[in-house]
């Protein structure tokens, strides 16, 4: 499903295929406020409803939500538990409903950590979503970048050493990217940040080499349907040139 956005120029229309989201802002929103962090992550779950429900409605295929990082354990235990918490939740919650607007769900990144309890809730969920033909919705959780790219060249020496190809040959892209935890989806068109900060925080490093990339100061609780509406019509106004001229594109 991946075609590579630095090998093949890609098909790209008006409206993208594939938004990926950083949900950033919660704590500043609830400080604001004079809540507690954790106020914040609770009001950020309407956020991601009215997402979900702008990509079912406009037909966009893909949309791909950071919800807990690999770099986030650091954060203080109350507040990792809370989002725990949350993320089971909302996964007890919302899947039926999910399922009924024929989504199929899924969920990236590395799940160990979080047990088996929450790891038979996440594969229940995407087996009840699996043949779902609307919008994937995709939730990275203990997601990072550089550990994606690392376990998926894992599993390239493996898949070497198993078919007895010499691990110094040449490596191309294709021979990773099917191992990528996202394999099944193309490359995002357009990320979207939250909450102001201008970086990527180790979110998907090698998909992201040539997605369109939008910043907002909105903080993820207030990220409004129309707020996301304005960063689609952004989008729109791109010229995409993969490395070629305009004057490439016009002819
Ligand atoms: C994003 O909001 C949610 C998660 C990282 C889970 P933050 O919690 O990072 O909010 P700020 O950046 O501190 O405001
Ligand atoms: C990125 O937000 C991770 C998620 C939104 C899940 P952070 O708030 O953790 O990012 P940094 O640490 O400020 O870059
Ligand atoms: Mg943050």
């Amino acid at each position: 499903m991946i075609v590579s956005s630095t090998q093949n120029v890609p098909e790209v229309s008006a409206k993208p295929r594939h938004v990926a989201i950083i949900m950033d802002g919660n704590g500043r929103w609830a400080t604001s406020r004079k809540l507690p962090r954790t106020a914040g992550h609770i009001r950020g779950v309407q956020a991601v409803r009215r997402a979900v429900e702008l990509c079912a409605r406009e037909n966009i295929p893909y949309l791909t939500l950071f919800a807990f990082s690999s770099e986030n354990w650091r954060r203080p235990e109350e507040e990792v538990s809370l989002l725990m918490k949350l993320f089971v939740k909302a996964l007890q919650k919302e899947v039926v409903k999910l399922n009924k607007h024929n989504i199929r769900l899924k969920v990236v990144g590395d799940l160990e950590p979080f047990g088996d309890n929450l790891g038979k809730l996440i594969q229940e969920a995407e087996h009840l979503t699996h043949q779902n033909t609307g919008l994937t919705l995709t939730i990275c959780a203990n997601y990072g970048g550089r550990w994606d790219i690392l376990q998926a060249m894992q599993q390239v020496i493996k898949t070497r050493l198993a078919k007895q190809v010499a691990l110094d040959d040449v490596i191309s892209e294709n021979e990773i990217t099917p191992f990528l935890s996202m394999s099944y989806a193309p490359e995002p068109d357009l990320f979207i940040r939250t909450g102001g900060e201008i970086r990527i925080s180790n979110f998907l490093i090698w998909q992201l080499a040539y997605t369109e990339l939008y910043f907002t100061d909105t903080y993820w609780p207030d990220f409004s349907t129309a707020d996301f509406e304005a960063a689609i019509t952004w989008y729109a106004q791109r010229e995409r040139r993969f490395g070629r001229t305009s004057a490439q594109l016009d002819s």
